[in-house]
């Protein structure tokens, strides 16, 4: 049986997690530099965000060469050391992979687009409608319609998400056989980990249909040869070393991720879905508000732990990540039990069955940005829906304060690591501006207080090495319906 139930993953969003050279942007050799600290924290895999090359349109999932690292982050040789010291504190690098789309400045998108017929089959491309409008009315995740228009070739274009990220054409065997090759490379430096990027999505139907209930998801998610695709991939690339793999699911089906990631069906090690993550949204809707449901995020956990180990499946577990808000803002209370809270939720998730994630900061407690400007914020997501909420009608105060709910930015701003300028992070201006409550709420003031949250993470992490039934055992759930309380135990 796959033993994935020892490891802790630390996810890093390089951009902001410790500039070396003063320019206001996280890079390699930061984060070589933190590797002590992440040693003694206790982790087995670091997880970089996308860090090739890419405009940033996207912060990185905008990939215009899969084959070399950002300059912004460093070198190839800085990334090497990278690997090579991270195995020397016993922990692996896991890497982003964003296969579903490119950036439009890749190669092969600027191909496509100068008339080469080889790569615009890279790429996905419809006629539009008799009447001129789109192919088909789906939404983009980031707002506005999903497709683009080209001239050249009186067609449009696909991007389920930026009109920069044009999504590729899994159903070309050049395109699968490109993604097989890149994991390859990438596992010839020594990594030995891989997260698959909106991974459900790569297999779009053959006819693409308007979508009158919604906003075109139910078509193209866990679509009809994503299994096929994934066992593909698997056999070509990760599958032939001990790698771990974790697929991120966009709203996905529990039936589609027993697939993903159960036992012996040699498609991925793990999954993260994140319904959990929506117990806090108006009618489904990430803008907008209302107070998480307590009742609905325990059903949820237990129906995916006890789901998922009926097939021996693994479930990423995790509160937090670059594209959530802060989880002690979120379902703890940040302004008069942060500790308590911060403690209370890491607990929680680190005893469940799976394997568990710690987003940079969430170990010392970090909060949401509480920015009061938008020339405050930096994510595309977060500009354009400002936009667009402001032209529903909507006061600027009150898109403010939604932005301080669910913007991307309160889980991107710059690592705490001490009380000086800056937390610590840089000795220049950062990207995205510090969060004001860095004095008390920092790595150092952390690592001096044995009863800080960064000691209580640390403990989970060593409990879970210790004990075989943190690992292995089985979920059970007490008190389902307690209105207060979530309690589940672990046995054999
Ligand atoms: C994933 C990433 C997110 C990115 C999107 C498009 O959801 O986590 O940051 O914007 O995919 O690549
Ligand atoms: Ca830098």
């Amino acid at each position: 049986m796959n033993n994935f139930g020892n490891k802790v993953i630390y996810q890093i969003y390089p951009k902001s997690y410790k500039d070396s050279n003063g320019d206001g942007i996280g890079d390699f050799p930061g984060i070589i530099e933190k590797l002590p600290y992440l040693a003694n924290l206790g982790i087995d895999y670091i997880w970089l965000n996308a860090c090739f090359v890419s405009p940033q349109n996207d912060n990185g999932y905008d990939v215009a060469d899969y084959y070399e690292i950002d300059p912004t982050y460093g070198t190839m040789e800085d990334f090497e050391h990278l690997v090579h010291d991270a195995k020397k504190y016993h922990i692996e690098i896991m890497l982003d992979m964003v296969f579903n789309h490119t950036s439009t400045q890749h190669e092969w998108f600027q191909k496509a687009l100068a008339g080469d017929e080889t790569y615009k089959n890279y790429y996905i491309w419809r006629k539009g409608k008799p009447s001129g409008k789109p192919p088909t009315n789906w939404v983009s995740k980031f707002g506005g319609n999903t497709w683009e228009y080209v001239e050249r070739y009186d067609e449009y274009y696909l991007h389920l998400y930026d009109v920069s990220q044009a999504d590729l054409n899994w159903d070309n065997p050049d395109v699968r056989n490109e993604m097989a090759k890149i994991v390859d490379f990438w596992m010839h430096k020594g990594v030995t980990g891989f997260r698959f990027d909106v991974v459900n999505l790569i297999s779009k139907p053959e006819t693409l249909e308007d979508d009158f209930e919604g906003d075109g998801r139910r078509f193209y998610t866990d679509g009809p040869h994503v299994h096929e695709y994934l066992r593909g991939l698997n056999n070509a690339s990760f599958g032939k070393i001990d790698s771990l793999t974790v697929g991120e699911m966009s709203s996905t089906s529990l039936e589609n991720c027993v697939k993903y990631a159960g036992e012996n069906r040699q498609e991925l090690s793990s999954v993260f879905n994140f319904h959990h993550l929506k117990v806090d949204y108006k009618h489904k809707e990430k803008w907008s508000l209302k107070d998480f449901d307590f009742q609905e995020l325990k059903d949820l956990f237990i129906t995916w732990q006890e789901g998922m180990q009926d097939y021996d499946a693994w479930n990423a577990l995790f509160w937090c990540n670059h594209d959530q808000p802060r989880v002690v803002s979120r379902f703890g209370n940040d302004r008069s039990y942060p500790k308590e809270s911060a403690k209370m939720l890491a607990t929680a998730l680190h005893m469940m069955r799976g394997i568990p994630y710690i987003y940079q900061g969430e170990e010392i407690g970090m909060t949401n940005a509480y920015f009061t400007d938008i020339s405050e914020y930096r994510d595309v997501e977060s500009l354009n829906y400002y936009d667009i909420l402001k032209k529903s009608g909507k006061k600027e105060s009150e898109v403010m304060h939604i932005l301080q709910e669910r913007s991307r930015d309160n889980g991107r701003t710059p690592m705490q690591w001490d009380a000086s300028a800056n937390a610590g992070f840089s000795e220049a201006t950062p990207w995205l501006q510090v969060i004001k409550n860095y004095k008390e709420i920092n790595v150092e003031a952390a690592l001096a207080n044995l009863d800080s949250v960064f000691y209580h993470y640390q403990k989970l992490i060593a409990l879970r090495k210790e004990y075989k039934v943190i690992q292995q055992g089985r979920f059970v759930p007490l008190a389902k319906e307690h209105p207060e309380l979530f309690v589940y135990k672990r046995i054999f």
